[in-house]
């Protein structure tokens, strides 16, 4: 289900080094003391007890497959570190597995998986497809039906339903968050790509789908503010990524004009302005909702990087499918990773390249465990965020 007509889917400071010069400890002094009576840059770390999610395939780890076992990803998918597919799109972890783990909590179930899901420490709502606005021609594109609309509703029925099962007792209660952890959680957002591809795919130009951004994004900090009206109060909200460099739309767009790193212009200029709109919005929300701390993650930028500057970061052929089969980025629409094509009367199965840790996009579509770690440090930094916090900082403060 990737959305096409394809058939497939330091403050690290030295103290010691500060104090040996009177001017420069006085100022830090100064900031320390200016810094603690601030509430609102107060420099404790966020122990955050859990993790609500919803999105997209970015940050799905098994809904779409749970719910939909044909579209499900296959191996080699999972093969880096789970040694199995494990719902994810990816040959391992995502960006959310990597938050979970720093947090020192488990990997979130999808609150669609009715087999084993653990909910003690979050729930991840996200599914592959997933879009904003919930698209009419849901199955014709391969979107899923769970919008960000939906995930909302599921939601809204999770939270009150872990109270009902917490206070029945039983094998069951353990298994659903505190009733404190919906304030005290980080509720992270990655979706969005999907609406802007459906619109690259449909009947529609480019001007069409840029044009319906700002509706796609008032739907998005609506769907936020509900969220908040239901007690969430730290949001890590993703951008979206730069879509034009991924083979999907390389294959499908061959004549689009390319930039110097080969990514296609025009559709990379459709997810910044995506981009922009929605960093205005939050800044517009961040008024309306002063209790929430509300951070804007630049994953674009941070996606972007590894397309710049493969070999800084450890990678080769950037733009080339590891999982994949065919033409000039090993993509092709009728056939996904995991799946067998017929050629010349010969089966021949889409599996690995032969080191997806060199490598930046995973199936055509998704990055690699190796991308998504190297993305998931960088923004954790607080280098790609606005305002510019780590993620261990992301929290309100009561
Ligand atoms: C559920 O997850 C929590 C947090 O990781 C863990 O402590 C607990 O043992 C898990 N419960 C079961 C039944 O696996
Ligand atoms: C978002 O758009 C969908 C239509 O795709 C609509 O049904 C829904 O009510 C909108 N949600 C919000 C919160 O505006
Ligand atoms: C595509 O758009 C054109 C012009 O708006 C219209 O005439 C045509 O019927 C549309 N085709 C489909 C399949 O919607
Ligand atoms: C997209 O729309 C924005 C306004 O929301 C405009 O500033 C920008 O130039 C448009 N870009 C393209 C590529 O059409
Ligand atoms: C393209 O995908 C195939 C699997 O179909 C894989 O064996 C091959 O290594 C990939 N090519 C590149 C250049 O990664």
């Amino acid at each position: 289900m990737h959305i096409s007509r394809c058939k497939q889917s330091t403050m690290e400071f030295s103290l010691n080094k500060l104090f040996l010069n009177p001017l420069v400890s006085a100022l830090a002094l100064l900031f320390i003391a200016t810094t603690s009576l601030n509430p609102a840059s107060a420099s404790k770390r966020c122990d955050f007890p859990a993790i609500f999610n919803f999105g997209a395939s970015n940050a799905d780890t098994g809904g779409l497959a749970a719910s939909f076992p044909f579209a499900a990803p296959k191996p080699p998918s999972g093969d880096t570190f789970f040694r199995r597919p494990a719902g994810r799109f990816c040959d391992g972890r995502l960006i959310i597995d990597f938050m979970a783990q720093r947090f020192g909590l488990p990997y979130l179930s999808p609150y669609l998986d009715s087999m084993g899901s653990n909910f003690s420490r979050g729930a991840n709502f996200a599914t592959a497809g997933s879009t904003i606005r919930l698209q009419q021609a849901a199955v014709q594109y391969r979107t899923s039906p769970f919008s960000l609309g939906i995930q909302y509703q599921q939601f809204e029925r999770f939270k009150p339903t872990t109270k009902f099962i917490r206070d029945q007792g039983g094998v069951f209660a353990a298994l659903m968050p505190k009733e404190e952890y919906f304030d005290e959680a980080l509720y992270t957002f990655d979706i969005g790509q999907n609406d802007i591809t459906v619109g690259f795919f449909g009947n529609t130009t480019l001007q069409q789908v840029n044009a319906s951004i700002p509706d796609i994004i008032s739907n998005f900090t609506s769907n936020i503010k509900n969220i908040y009206n239901l007690g969430a109060r730290s949001f890590w909200i993703h951008n979206t990524g730069p879509v034009g460099c991924l083979p999907l739309i390389l294959t499908n767009f061959e004549s689009a004009e390319r930039d110097k790193y080969g990514c296609a212009k025009s559709y990379n200029e459709v997810a910044r302005s995506f981009n922009q709109n929605l960093k205005e919005a939050l800044a517009h929300l961040r008024k309306d909702l002063p209790t929430a701390a509300i951070t804007y993650v630049d994953i674009y930028s941070a996606k972007y990087s590894l397309f710049r500057d493969p070999k800084k970061y450890g990678f080769e052929l950037p733009l080339v499918a590891c999982c994949g089969y065919g033409g000039k980025y090993n993509f092709s629409n009728s056939v996904g990773c995991g799946g067998t094509i017929k050629v010349n009367d010969n089966d021949i199965f889409v599996g690995s390249c032969e080191r997806p840790s060199v490598r930046v996009i995973w199936d055509g579509v998704h990055y690699t465990e190796a991308a998504n770690k190297v993305v998931f440090d960088q923004i954790s930094s607080g280098a790609f965020t606005d305002p510019p916090i780590r993620l261990n900082m992301a929290c309100h403060r009561k």
